[in-house]
C-alpha cells in the first residue's frame, strides 16, 4: 500500500509512520510526504529517503486551485484513490496527520474514502482546530484521539478508531497533547497496517 502523508508542523505521527512502514514485512509504504508550508516535520521524510513536496495556498488563486495542484503531486508519487486502471496495484492512502489546513470538496470528493485523518479528541467531542485546549477547558474527565476518514465536513467522517487518556488536574494543554500523541502515534500505525491488510474495510467505515 502506498501512503502519502500530509503535515503542517512537527510531524511526529509522521516519524512514527515512517519508522513502522520501514520494518520489513509491514504491508504499505510512504510514498510521499506534502505540506502547505515549510514543516519542520518534512526532514523526517529527507532523513528517510521519501520523496516530499511543499505546495503553499498563497500560490493559488483559490483553495481548490491548491487543492488539485496538492492532488496532482500526490498522484505524481504514484499514490491514486482507485486502483490504478492499467496496474493491479492496490488503490494508495493518504493520510493526514497534523495538517493544519481544511482539504477543499474537491480533494476529499478524488480521494475519499482512501483519505484518513488522526485528531486529538475523541470526535464528535471538540471538532476543529484547538481540540486538546477545549477539552482542558470543558473540564472533562477523559479525551483522546480519533483516526477518521475525512467527507466533505470538518473532523465529521466515519471513525475508524479511537484510544481514550484520563485528564490529570493542573495538567497542560502541551502536556496533554503529548499524553494523546503517545496513544496516537501507535493508533494510526495500526490503522494504517489494518488498512493495507484489509482488515478495515474503508469503503465499509460509515
Ligand atoms: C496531532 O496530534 C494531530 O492529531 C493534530 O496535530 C498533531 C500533529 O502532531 N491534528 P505531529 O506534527 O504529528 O507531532
Amino acid at each position: 500500500l502506498k501512503v502519502a502523508v500530509l503535515i503542517s508542523g512537527g510531524g511526529s505521527n509522521l516519524r512514527a509512520l515512517l519508522d513502522a512502514t520501514a520494518e520489513p514485512g509491514f504491508p504499505a509504504r510512504v510514498a510521499c510526504v506534502g505540506s502547505d508550508t515549510d514543516a519542520a516535520g518534512l526532514a523526517h521524510a529527507e532523513a528517510a529517503g521519501v520523496p516530499s513536496f511543499v505546495v503553499r495556498p498563497r500560490d493559488y488563486g483559490s483553495r481548490e486551485a491548491w487543492g488539485r495542484a496538492l492532488a496532482a503531486r500526490i498522484r505524481e508519487q504514484g499514490v491514486h484513490p482507485a486502483a490504478a486502471a492499467e496496474a493491479a496495484e492496490q488503490p494508495g492512502l493518504v493520510v493526514s496527520a497534523g495538517l493544519m489546513r481544511i482539504l477543499p470538496a474537491p480533494f476529499v470528493r478524488e480521494f475519499s474514502p482512501r483519505l484518513i485523518n488522526t485528531h486529538p479528541a475523541l470526535l464528535p467531542l471538540f471538532p476543529g482546530a484547538h481540540a486538546v485546549r477545549d477539552a482542558l477547558a470543558a473540564g472533562v474527565a477523559e479525551t483522546g484521539v480519533t483516526v477518521h476518514v475525512i467527507d466533505e465536513g470538518v473532523d465529521t467522517g466515519p471513525v475508524l478508531r479511537q484510544a481514550r487518556v484520563q485528564l490529570r488536574p493542573g495538567e497542560r494543554e502541551d502536556e496533554l497533547h503529548e499524553r494523546i500523541k503517545e496513544l496516537e502515534r501507535p493508533l494510526l500505525v495500526q490503522t494504517v497496517r489494518d488498512i493495507a491488510t484489509g482488515e478495515l474495510d474503508l469503503a465499509a467505515a460509515h
